[in-house]
């Protein structure tokens, strides 16, 4: 058996170009990180849901950035071979690019090889501000969790033609300002699909149908843990498994099937 090498930006890259698909999860300690490496996930995100998964917040507001570099040490220590992304919490990247890029390389002195941040537009200058200075940028856009109120709510992001055309604008600026990767969460499947296919960098995502390069979801929300209502775009793949592993193993081979998601099912 060949040894799987830790996984790289121009491998994500390649993958993108190429048509493999990526599998991402969130992950938010050393055994879990462990485990989703044995299991084949190319992408561990330490992901603010952390403040709903982990410690039963309403939303991902409160979590700071001391969470956030706590997890990821516990997540770094357990991975030998998957891409670590920490997203940077809310309220700290907000006031300027110089704060953005001091809570960037906390994250990264933590463990994470590339940070991830939710908005376009006004987060471009800080995107570019940080790839610059060598920390890799994941931009997540459409449903914003850390902005839910000024949103209205759990929405669909990019339904119409004018919000549809905005994402538009601003991913391609993003890319422009260095943005490495971006992820889509809770659009409609053909606007996630439109951009994939015109974008040079990776695009990841969650309820925004199977035409992106790749697909995540919150570990909670697909092994079953999360009680309560979930998401139309969550599947319990530990449905009719009686291990973690074969459940996680499940989801990684049905993304890189493209046989997860389904777009009549999971999307919108
Ligand atoms: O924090 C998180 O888990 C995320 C995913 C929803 C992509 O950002």
């Amino acid at each position: 058996m060949t040894e799987r090498k830790p996984m790289t930006l121009p491998r994500l890259a390649q993958m993108h170009t190429s048509g493999e698909k990526i599998a991402m999860l969130t992950c938010y300690d050393a055994a879990f990180a462990g485990l989703l490496d044995e299991a084949g996930v190319d992408i561990l995100l330490i992901g603010d849901s952390l403040g709903n998964v982990l410690q039963g917040r309403g939303s991902t507001a409160p979590v700071n950035l001391d969470d956030m570099l706590y997890h990821t040490t516990c997540v770094r220590r357990g991975v030998k071979h998957a891409w670590v992304i920490a997203d940077l919490p809310f309220d700290s990247y907000h006031v300027s690019k110089e704060e953005a890029w001091k809570s960037a390389a906390a994250l990264v002195k933590a463990g994470a090889h590339m940070v991830k941040l939710e908005g376009g537009g006004w987060t471009t200058e800080t995107v570019r501000f940080i790839s610059e200075r060598g920390i890799p940028v994941c931009a997540h856009l459409g449903f914003t969790p850390q902005t839910v109120t000024s949103l209205g709510g759990f929405k669909v992001q990019g339904r119409d033609e004018e919000s549809a055309a905005r994402i538009k604008r601003e991913s391609q600026a993003l890319v422009d300002a260095g943005a490495a990767m971006l992820l889509y969460e809770m659009v409609p499947a053909a606007l996630a699909a439109e951009i994939t296919a015109a974008s040079p960098v990776p695009v990841i995502g969650i309820g925004a149908g199977v035409g992106t390069s790749g697909q995540v979801l919150v570990l909670h929300d697909m092994l079953d843990i999360t009680r309560g209502k979930k998401p139309r775009f969550v599947k319990n793949f530990m449905a009719g498994r009686d291990s973690i592993l074969d459940g996680v193993k499940a989801y990684v081979d049905e993304v890189k099937a493209g046989t997860f998601p389904v777009n009549e099912v999971h999307g919108f």
